[in-house]
């Protein structure tokens, strides 16, 4: 079994932008700027999005973090995003979810102007994907796929089975593996929480994406033998041994599954990082469209 080690290829690509921002601001031009807008306080956005800021550190880029009460009205979000649409200085911008209750999150999305989308989320990126055309691919997906192509990992004439039907992952995620391209090309199956028969439609994965959303989901007697499995999943499990009362675990029992598998992510320190690093590199593609 080897690790597909996400902290070390986002290190990795993150360190490819730095250099890119390094030569773009010697040329005189102003560094990539992202901005990011938090709404409320869940306690797992505001550490994905500090993440994301931190990042933007590390790379060289601008970023601006736009943090509002939960009692934001949905009318003032759509105005600041319009004002981001509008704004020069800004590259790339998004918006962090989930949004209470009261916020429309499909408004929301499609008020994104999709030049700036670099979550990739409007419905105008989502549709260009799908037809293969230039978009801006979310960034879990696409950190994924950039995790499978710089370990080489085999998707040609595989099945691939995506467990998750979300907007965000196992959606777009089925789109890109079953792609006339590389990573691409593999018999694609999606499969959730209304699907029957999970067990042996998951032994048959040569790929196994697990973004299900439950903690330790996929155990070792719904992985074939030599199965690449990607572990979506960040979940918050109950733990009174840790300071900070929980621990982060996977969709996958990573302990048993990992025996059998030929390849896996590990959680933390496999998808995640990947998904920031794809973030600061849709909003480098985004910068790069103003030189
Ligand atoms: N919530 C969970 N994942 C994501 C993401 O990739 N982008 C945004 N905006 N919100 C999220």
């Amino acid at each position: 079994m080897e690790l597909l080690d996400g902290k070390a290829i986002s290190k990795q690509l993150k360190e490819e932008i730095r250099e890119e921002v390094a030569v773009m601001v010697a040329k005189g031009h102003r560094p990539p700027h992202l901005a990011v807008i938090l709404v409320g306080n869940n306690a797992a956005s505001e550490t994905y999005v500090s993440a994301k800021v931190k990042a933007c550190k590390t790379t060289g880029f601008e970023s601006s973090l736009l943090q509002f009460p939960p009692e934001i009205t949905q009318e003032m979000l759509l105005q600041t995003i319009d004002e981001l649409n509008e704004n020069e200085e800004v590259d790339g911008f998004i918006v962090q979810l989930p949004l209470p209750k009261h916020i429309d999150s499909k408004t929301v999305i499609e008020r994104v102007i999709p030049t700036k989308d670099v979550d990739g989320f409007h419905p105008i990126n989502v549709g260009k994907m799908a037809l293969g055309l230039d978009a801006f691919i979310s960034a879990t997906p696409g950190g994924i796929i950039e995790l499978l192509k710089r370990y080489e990992i085999q998707t040609e004439g595989k099945h691939c089975v995506v467990l998750g039907r979300s907007n965000i992952v196992g959606g777009p995620m089925a789109m890109l593996m079953r792609r006339n391209t590389y990573p691409g090309n593999s018999t694609v199956t999606v499969a959730h929480s209304r699907t029957n028969n999970l067990k042996e439609i998951c032994l048959q994965a040569d790929i196994l994406i697990a973004a299900i959303g439950k903690p330790e989901f996929v155990t070792a007697d719904m992985v074939k033998e030599g199965a690449v499995v990607v572990d979506v999943g960040i979940n918050r499990v109950d733990d009174s041994t840790r300071e900070r009362g929980y621990r982060l675990t996977g969709d996958v029992d990573f302990k048993n599954v990992a025996n059998k598998c030929s390849y896996i992510t590990p959680v933390p320190g496999g998808v995640g990082p990947m998904t920031i690093a794809y973030l600061l590199n849709n909003t480098m593609i985004a910068a790069r469209k103003r030189m």
